[in-house]
């Protein structure tokens, strides 16, 4: 028997239902994950109350089984944490009520974690040496942001998207292309043999000086690429187009990551979110990063897009740090930083 500190998080932000069980020095016991993308991929998108309904359904069978994984109980426990923000107003508190459940019903302190500290607590999973100050990109499929983590919990937003995320475009532009929902990684496999170069796609915002992003401008462009050749053309040069995409999304990420990384002169970038999940992307933000002689942590591809252990990995942080102060809210539009 160890003594190890375990805690417990359910993550129900958007489309996965997720339970995850990490210790206080983020060895993952458990990481259970439904994903709702086949649910989804009928309407292209995802639909919110359907996305309610599915997390009720999945909710205990992802916590069952992910005290079954990690061969815990719940008085193993030492905090039980849950999403409080953001997201769909509807899922979060599917997530958010059944851990208030557990944790009334145990007497276990209860905490809710900001769904994007918790991408950025991927990076404590992958690297636990992993100490601030560190760049933060977190790129998913609502928030293109660059994070400047001046110590644990201290967040100063260097700059956001203004319009469309990253994960967006992907999904977006990959729907104009007759790709299914979630696109990002059909791209990414449409791609793998296509032409880079084989048109070219605006950046957005592309001034050094300026850390914010623009991706509608890619996506009106490559609509009108779309819809000024026959379809037959399109089916022909698919991977071209899907490759072209890819490197247009990922050279935008990785300009304004080598203008931060020059403004804030930080020593290390951690790349999190469900479009950290991407090959090309991983290969070329290391490149930056060797060029600049900084250190690199990007999670494993399982903890890029949603999951319950990086929402466990924040919560174990804060317990680590004496940060733990729970109560039931839920936030759909909370901010990490300003
Ligand atoms: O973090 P996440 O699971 O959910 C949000 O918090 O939004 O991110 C989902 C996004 C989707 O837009 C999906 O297309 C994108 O991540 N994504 C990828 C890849 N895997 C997931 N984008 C590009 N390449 C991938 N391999
Ligand atoms: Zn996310």
């Amino acid at each position: 028997m160890t003594n190890k500190k375990w805690v417990l998080a359910l993550e129900t932000s958007c489309d996965e239902t997720s339970c995850g069980i990490v210790s206080t020095d983020f060895e993952v016991k458990a990481n259970v994950i439904f994903k709702q993308e086949t649910i989804h991929a009928q309407y292209g998108g995802v639909i919110p109350e359907v996305a309610s309904r599915a997390h009720l359904e999945k909710v205990s069978w992802v916590y069952f089984e992910a005290l079954k994984e990690a061969q815990l109980e719940l008085g193993d426990l030492e905090l039980l944490s849950y999403t409080r923000g953001p997201g769909l107003i509807g899922a979060l508190l599917v997530g958010a009520s059944f851990c208030t459940g557990l944790a009334h019903s145990s007497h276990k302190p209860l905490l809710g974690i900001n769904h994007l500290e918790g991408h950025i607590s991927a990076g404590f999973i992958q690297n636990p040496q992993l100490r601030p100050p560190f760049l933060a990109l977190i790129v998913s499929g609502g928030h293109t942001e660059l994070i400047q983590v001046s110590d644990y919990f201290q967040y100063q937003l260097l700059g956001r998207t203004r319009d469309d995320a990253a994960g967006e475009a992907f999904d977006k532009c990959g729907k104009i292309l007759g790709l299914g929902y979630p696109s990002g990684p059909k791209i990414s496999e449409e791609g793998k043999m296509g032409n880079r170069d084989f048109v070219e796609l605006p950046l957005g915002l592309q001034q050094k000086s300026s850390l914010e992003f623009s991706f509608s401008g890619l996506k009106t462009a490559f609509s009108k690429i779309i819809q000024d050749h026959t379809p037959e053309w399109v089916q022909e040069n698919r991977s071209h187009l899907a490759a072209s995409l890819e490197e247009a999304i990922v050279k935008a990420l990785v300009r304004k990551c080598e203008s931060a990384l020059h403004q804030t002169k930080l020593p290390h970038l951690v790349v999190c979110g469900g479009v950290s999940a991407n090959q090309y992307l991983r290969e070329c933000l290391g490149k930056l990063c060797i060029r600049k002689g900084i250190g690199f942590t990007v999670p494993h591809p399982n903890f890029c897009t949603d999951n319950g252990a990086m929402i466990a990995a924040a919560a174990a942080l804060r317990l680590r740090e004496g940060q733990i102060e729970g109560e039931f809210r839920v936030t759909p539009n909370l901010k990490l930083a300003f």
